[in-house]
């Protein structure tokens, strides 16, 4: 069993202890909390100037459902059985317009966008205590379909928000997810290079 842990001090511990959480507690998510995060959303969008990347908050429990199951769609949604029967309170959708951002060589800035600005919302969460869980897979066209977004838009990432549960039990799938992922860490030589002037 783990937990329950305490609530971050600073950035760096924000950046330790944020943890995927794929099992909820019943509790919501309060309307200062979203209007916290949304407004974290609108200063890394502000830092970028492109107005690419935007961010929907999903709380209508019809919305909440049509959404889980859009996740599950498709190939890349099947990775992930475990949306159908979480009970977050709601949802993070962030979004990127391809046609807003810059393209360098073959690079589509606005995956970056959406990212940079997607992550800050995880970090926010995490610093109010709310846990939340990056989905990289999910079926685009049928998250798109479930939310009425157009064709210009590319969902780059989803993920639960809400509040994370006083205790994860062994054989939980979050359980085994901090165990065997979470704990590791490579050496930091082997991400990171620091070049000095000789
Ligand atoms: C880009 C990205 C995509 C991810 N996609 C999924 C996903 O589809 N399903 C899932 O359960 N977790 C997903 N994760 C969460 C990782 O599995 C998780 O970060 C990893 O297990 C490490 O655990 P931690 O976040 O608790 O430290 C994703 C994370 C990132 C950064």
């Amino acid at each position: 069993m783990i937990g329950p842990e305490k609530k971050p001090a600073n950035l760096m511990d924000v950046i330790k202890s944020r943890r995927s959480v794929r099992k909820y507690a019943d509790a919501v998510v309060g309307p200062d909390e979203v209007e916290l995060l949304a407004r974290v959303a609108r200063e890394g969008v502000r830092a970028l100037g492109t107005g690419s990347p935007f961010f929907l908050f999903v709380f209508d429990p019809e919305a909440k459902r049509r959404l889980s199951r859009a996740i599950f769609s498709g190939w890349f949604g099947k990775v992930n059985p475990w949306i159908l029967f979480t009970r977050a309170s709601g949802y993070i959708v962030a979004c990127g317009r391809p046609d807003r951002a810059a393209i360098v060589g073959d690079k589509y800035l606005y995956l970056a966008e959406t990212a940079m600005v997607m992550e800050l919302v995880v970090l926010a969460a995490a610093e109010l205590g709310l846990g939340t869980c990056w989905l990289g897979g999910f079926g685009e066209e049928g998250v798109k379909k479930a939310l009425g977004l157009d064709d210009q838009t590319r969902v780059v990432a989803v993920s639960p928000l809400g509040r994370p549960p006083e205790k994860i039990r062994a054989g939980w799938l979050d359980y085994v997810a901090r165990n065997l992922v979470s704990k590791r860490r490579v050496d930091l030589g082997k991400i990171v290079s620091v070049v000095n002037k000789k």
